[in-house]
């Protein structure tokens, strides 16, 4: 009994080998990769093998050698060019291997080209797109017959990169993913697939999924498809993660894959949109309506769209393990006991789902919620059997429940507190003393920060909440715990596992405390180890990849996103998740002990404050996104400068302003000052990046024009105009219908946006039945200049001049873009001239901590 007497140090220290074992155990499990390998053939075994080295070759040669793959540029063009030519390559080996043995094998090949438009609503706009002769390279593996082909699984990863980026992990990686399971299926001795498997080498997906779009609504073969796997990234390193499963058959495949790393939570997390993010699997889900999984790699998510998106800044393993996890699930699916024919309709998984302690556990939402109330009803059952009326003296009228009334509110104050207080720190970092998101460069840097922060708010809501007797707190806590898992399965939300991976541990170890203490009224520090250590594995194997996603995250989300609050309380609910037991530790040494708890971790506390206050957000491998438009108005032919940064962190206005007064001076030579532009629907400066343009805090400022300059966008031949053609008004009907012909020669990723009442058009059946603004984006193949609608419009006396349409039109020089174009620079005109001197002078200033998105755009309004 003598560790009864033991205080808060020593128990601690008792305590140490969980408290440090069970972190150390689930960074273990969260960071385990498999050996990259280079061999394409296993020396022992003889049979081919994934190669990280091979696919890591495919990510080189097209985020390097070719470079920034921007649907509409050449090197997007080279890219389709080069894939062609690797499918083909892939389709004689397969008939190679089919005249050497004979085995039931058949590989197709599609180079898809085709024009569409889809509305592509996002972050609450309404957006519609277009895209003129856009492809996919598709190849197919069969047995060759009719009924091999009849149901498909389609694996897709797409072959274009964003605006900025080379996009080595996002996409190029799941490229060489793909091309190399290819190899190693078409090689394998005897495999031959009972239903094929299609491969999409998508190439439009940035440009707001049009190679899906086109796929899923123009190729032949679409209607085959049952079930999709769609391989995408949003970091360099880590495992790949499944986020959405959208049926138990295919969450049943995921599971006999080497490594999963999926839970009914990241599944949860991302249906409720908060993370801002989609995928080629809406299309595939909106126009085939299909099943599938969605995977991806997450971490180190700073490079995200970014320049040093690059092979050399992916982890060694990452490969490996993407390829190994998406083999299996492709060997899986076409294999004869496969349920792929079955998936001709499918129904959205009612079932928990998550990896842990080496197992992929599955179960239904009704077994679920069976566990949880059997469990339940078993905790309330211990509690009321355990529980010791206390001395005789207190016995009258304090009955176990009403004690545990006490001890439930302990744990409520307990759970406001910690969330109270690390929410009050992230005001005082970002509004107090200007220091906000001073955690972004080291994500795990926000646990120390909101940590013990965290357990100062537990702790300090104990002493107002006044002693509570330490089994009581304890038995609430399992009440609390258990209660929760019940109440959210009962509303059919699957992560209400998280509270019962927490609670069944207490409750097993609460049932042989008394084991340890010889007492049911005492808690033995024994117990506490036992109870601890599965909520604190789990807790940080939660906490890490909600961090790695949300942490960067909070760098492209906008200015006004309060993202120190967010942050904190993910680490607090989180944190109070792992830490169960801190509530009935805190009441274990007395009330003297509890103020001393507080004191230490309020010291703490505003240690660590002062330390983060100290800190810069920013650094060379985690860079402030900084988006920076040379911008030619061809209708009033100025010129201006466009800054602007999607975070809330402090210095930008400064930075802003140094660089207008580096490379736009006033013309009088005195400071330039600057103002924030109002950023909303009728901004048509940063419509090339509309609808996330809302997330940018923009500077403006003019640029003086050299008086020789002539400019290329106005001469004839190389006109960006918009023009009415067929244009019949009627004036009786009220109505006027054209085809509105945009011509962009040199340009990319045009957006028009115009004010009007649209009956009808050819971008979708139902446009709104109003006088409303209309964005309309555009993105095609190399060398299409041209796209056109046709619309009828609804026009009035009133309104709306006559019928004339007012359209605010922009578009990107397809060689005016830094770096990507760097090689062409010359050919970029005015805009490259200052971005090559403007990126050079920022990355001095900034000591490398920026990354910025240069482009040249040429804009302009018309009326029609
Ligand atoms: C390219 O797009 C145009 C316009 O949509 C279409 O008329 C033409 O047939 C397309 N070419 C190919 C090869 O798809
Ligand atoms: C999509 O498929 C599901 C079942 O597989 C079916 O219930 C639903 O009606 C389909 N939706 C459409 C628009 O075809
Ligand atoms: C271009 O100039 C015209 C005329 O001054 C103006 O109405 C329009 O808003 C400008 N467009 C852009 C994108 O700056
Ligand atoms: C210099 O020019 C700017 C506009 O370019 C003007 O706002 C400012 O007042 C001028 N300053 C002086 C000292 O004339
Ligand atoms: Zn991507």
């Amino acid at each position: 009994m003598s560790a009864r007497r033991w205080g808060p140090i020593r128990s601690l220290l008792f305590l140490s080998p969980v408290l440090l074992g069970a972190p150390y155990l689930a960074l273990q499990q969260h960071y385990a990769l498999p050996e990259p390998l280079t061999d394409l053939v296993n020396p022992q075994t003889n049979l081919p093998q994934i190669s990280e080295a091979r696919i890591l070759g495919f990510a080189k040669y097209l985020s390097e050698d070719i470079g920034y793959r921007t649907v509409g540029t050449l090197e997007h063009a080279l890219a389709d060019a080069w894939m062609v030519k690797q499918a083909e390559e892939v389709k004689r080996n397969c008939e190679e291997v089919v005249a050497a043995t004979g085995r039931k094998l058949e590989c197709e090949v599609w180079r898809q080209e085709g024009s569409g438009s889809h509305r592509f609503d996002m972050m609450n706009k309404r957006l519609y797109k277009t895209y003129v002769n856009l492809t996919n390279i598709v190849v197919r593996i069969s047995d060759g017959t009719d009924e091999g082909k009849e149901h498909a699984v389609l694996v897709n990863a797409h072959l274009d990169s964003t605006l900025p980026s080379p996009g080595a992990a996002d996409d190029a990686i799941s490229v060489g993913v793909m091309l190399d399971c290819m190899r190693v299926l078409v090689n394998t001795p005897e495999w031959s697939p009972k239903h094929a498997i299609v491969f999409l080498f998508n190439h439009a997906e940035e440009s707001l999924q049009d190679g899906s779009h086109l796929f899923s609504t123009q190729h032949p073969i679409a209607p085959t498809v049952r079930a999709i796997i769609n391989l995408e990234a949003a970091g360099t390193t880590g495992r790949e993660i499944l986020f959405q499963a959208t049926s138990e058959e295919m969450i049943e495949a995921y599971s006999h894959v080497p490594r999963p790393f999926g839970t009914v939570f990241a599944n949860d997390i991302f249906s409720s949109g908060i993370i801002l993010s989609d995928t080629d699997f809406r299309q595939f889900e909106q126009y085939l309506n299909v099943t599938g999984l969605d995977m991806a790699i997450v971490g180190n998510s700073y490079l995200y769209h970014m320049r040093k998106d690059l092979v050399e800044n992916i982890q060694a393993g990452v490969a490996q393990n993407m390829a190994e996890n998406t083999l299996e699930l492709l060997r899986y699916l076409s294999s004869p006991g496969s349920a792929i024919p079955t998936l001709t309709t499918y129904k959205r998984p009612t079932t928990v789902f998550f990896s842990y302690l080496g197992y992929f556990f599955i179960y239904s939402f009704t077994t679920a919620k069976i566990l949880y109330t059997v469990l339940l009803l078993a905790s309330i059952t211990l509690v009321g059997f355990t529980y010791v009326k206390p001395a005789a003296a207190l016995r009258n009228g304090r009955g176990v429940w009403r004690a545990q009334v006490k001890g439930v509110a302990a744990i409520v104050a307990g759970t406001v507190g910690s969330f109270v207080v690390p929410n009050v720190v992230a005001l005082i970092m970002r509004y107090g003393l200007g220091k906000g998101m001073s955690w972004f460069a080291s994500e795990y840097s926000a646990i120390a920060l909101y940590g013990p922060a965290s357990l100062l708010g537990a702790l300090l809501s104990q002493v107002l909440i006044g002693p509570v007797h330490e089994h009581t707190a304890f038995t609430a806590l399992l009440l609390l715990q258990v209660g929760a898992a019940f109440a959210v399965q009962m509303i059919n939300i699957g992560s209400a596992a998280l509270f019962f991976l927490s609670g069944f541990p207490l409750f097993l170890v609460l049932l042989i405390n008394p084991l340890f203490t010889g007492s049911v009224n005492e808690i033995s520090l024994v117990t506490y180890a036992l109870a601890q250590a599965l909520p604190l594995f789990s807790g940080v194997l939660l906490m890490v990849p909600v961090i790695e996603v949300f942490v960067p995250l909070t760098g492209r989300i906008g200015a006004d996103a309060p993202a120190d609050n967010l942050i904190a309380t993910i680490v607090s609910a989180i944190g109070t998740l792992a830490l169960p037991l801190a509530v009935p530790f805190a009441h274990r040494f007395g009330p003297r002990a509890l103020k001393h708890g507080v004191v230490w971790t309020s010291m703490i506390t505003v240690v660590v404050m002062a330390v983060f206050s100290m800190r810069v957000p920013f650094d060379d491998m985690h860079q402030k996104r900084v988006f920076i438009l040379h911008s030619e108005n061809v209708t009033s032919h100025e010129h201006h400068l466009h800054i602007a940064a999607a975070d809330g962190a402090p210095g930008f206005e400064l930075l802003a302003s140094e660089i207008v007064n580096q490379f736009a001076p006033a013309a009088n030579g005195s400071a330039v000052s600057l103002e924030l532009e109002i950023m909303d629907d009728y901004n048509s400066d940063w419509d090339p990046l509309y609808p996330f343009s809302a997330f940018l805090t923009p500077y403006k400022v003019p640029l003086a024009v050299d008086p020789g300059y002539v400019s290329p966008w106005i001469a004839p031949e190389n006109k960006f105009s918009i023009s009415a053609l067929n244009d019949v008004k009627d004036f009786a009907a009220g109505t006027r219908s054209l085809t509105l012909e945009i011509r962009h020669p040199g340009l990319i990723w045009t957006v028009i946006a115009f004010d009007a009442h649209v009956l009808k058009w050819t971008l979708d059946d139902n446009p709104p039945d109003e006088y409303a603004r209309h964005h309309v984006k555009e993105a095609s193949f190399y060398g299409k200049d041209t796209w056109t609608i046709d619309m009828t419009l609804k026009i009035g006396p009133g309104g709306d001049g006559g019928g004339a349409l007012l359209v605010n039109f922009i578009g990107l020089q397809e060689k005016g873009m830094w770096p990507g174009k760097k090689a062409v620079k010359e050919q970029g005109g005015v805009a490259m001239k200052l971005f090559e001197e403007l990126d050079r002078w920022v990355e001095e200033k900034s000591g490398g901590t920026v990354d910025a998105l240069l482009m040249g755009c040429v804009a302009g309004v018309t009326s029609v």
